[in-house]
């Protein structure tokens, strides 16, 4: 009689998730992907040489660990680095992922703490308590991503001709104000406020000083300080990291700000809504949506967020008088809704709504 021997693969995969995201992080730390200019073919001995290695073996190793990641490749003779790694592991170029490779997990603490957070519904420390520890070096390492979600998002909303003349944005956590500078690139007519937290602010002054002149930085919380209405209000990245009754609170100013005629942009990564499909697909709607339940998992690991599902973002967008009127995906696994009023019954500030 035969049995069939259910597999221990995924779980040796999950276990060998640790060892594979080690070897990226030393190959960034090594220079590996910045070894290949101009994307040359290297043997391993001048592999070697040019990491200043000693082992050769050593490195073959990493490298072929590597080829596997389908971050090199081998033909036999050389390495060269796939377009993956030439597109975002390597220093200097546009959508380089580098410094975000070692700051996307969050503290390695936080990871420690994970089953005491998952028992007790939220973190007891996270990086919200010392927010100029972490997110500075954040929003600098998630900046060129974000400039290219956001340029394409701009360049969107001006073609669907939701941008009036000399419109105003609103970059509410702006960080790098990646959000704000791209909307002040694409139209040069327009003009920007960029909130984040005290701590914050020195970083987003030195990332956006190319457009000083049309960017007025603002240090405080976005639930607290006083907004300018906005022709645009951009959420990008905070939501997942706020507890449920800030998100929602944040969202209800964002389209109060933007009042009857603008447009509030959220740029998330929604895990799927805890309601779906039946057993077999909603296995699979899962699977499918790894990616954004381990951010989510992250959140819950290091702020006071549990990620945003979009049946939450939709709940919160009603609950101010407002609907997602499209979803867009500037880049694979970047996630933009474009939240617009339903009626002409949401506040149209003439200047300022209060905190
Ligand atoms: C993940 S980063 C996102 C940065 C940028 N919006 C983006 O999409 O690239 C979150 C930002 O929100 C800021 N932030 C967190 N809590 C805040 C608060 N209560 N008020 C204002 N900014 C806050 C952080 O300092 C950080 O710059």
């Amino acid at each position: 009689m035969s049995t069939t021997v259910v597999s221990p693969a995924p779980v040796w995969d999950v276990i060998n998730g640790y060892a594979a995201y080690a070897a990226l992080v030393t190959a960034v730390d090594l220079g590996v992907f910045d070894a290949f200019e101009d994307d040359a073919a290297l043997d391993a001995g001048e592999l070697t040489r040019r990491i200043d290695g000693q082992s050769t073996e050593a490195l073959v190793l990493l490298a072929d660990t590597l080829v596997s990641l389908g971050l090199l490749s081998h033909d036999g003779s050389a390495y060269r680095r796939t377009p993956v790694a030439a597109r975002y592991l390597v220093s200097g170029a546009p959508h380089e992922m580098t410094a975000l490779v070692r700051l996307s997990p969050g503290p390695a603490a936080s990871w420690a703490r994970l089953a005491q957070t998952v028992r007790a519904g939220r973190a007891a420390v996270g990086v919200g308590d010392d927010p100029g520890a972490f997110y500075p070096d954040l929003v600098a390492a998630t900046a060129p991503t974000q400039r290219a979600v956001a340029a394409a998002t701009a360049g969107e909303l001006d073609a669907r001709g939701w941008l009036p003349q000399a419109p105003t944005v609103l970059d509410l956590g702006a960080g790098s104000a990646a959000w704000a500078t791209a909307f002040l690139a694409v139209r040069p007519d327009a003009a920007a406020v960029a909130v984040d937290l005290p701590e914050v602010i020195g970083t987003t002054e030195r990332l956006a000083a190319a457009f000083a002149d049309r960017l007025t930085i603002v240090a405080g919380d976005y639930l607290d300080v006083a907004l300018p209405a906005a022709d645009v209000v951009v959420l990008g990245h905070v939501l997942r990291a706020e507890p449920a009754d800030r998100a929602r609170a944040l969202v209800r100013r964002a389209v109060e700000v933007a009042g009857r005629t603008g447009t509030v942009v959220v740029a998330d990564y929604p895990r799927p809504d805890p309601v779906g499909p039946g057993a077999a697909d909603r296995d699979a709607v899962l699977a499918s949506a790894r990616h954004e339940l381990l951010l989510s998992l992250t959140m819950l690991a290091s702020t006071g967020g549990r990620g945003v599902t979009e049946h939450e973002l939709r709940d919160w967008c009603a609950d101010a008088g407002a609907s997602v009127v499209a979803r867009l995906e500037p880049l694979p696994r970047q996630h933009v809704f474009l939240i617009r009023p339903d009626t002409s019954s949401v506040a149209g500030p003439d200047k300022e709504i209060p905190a």
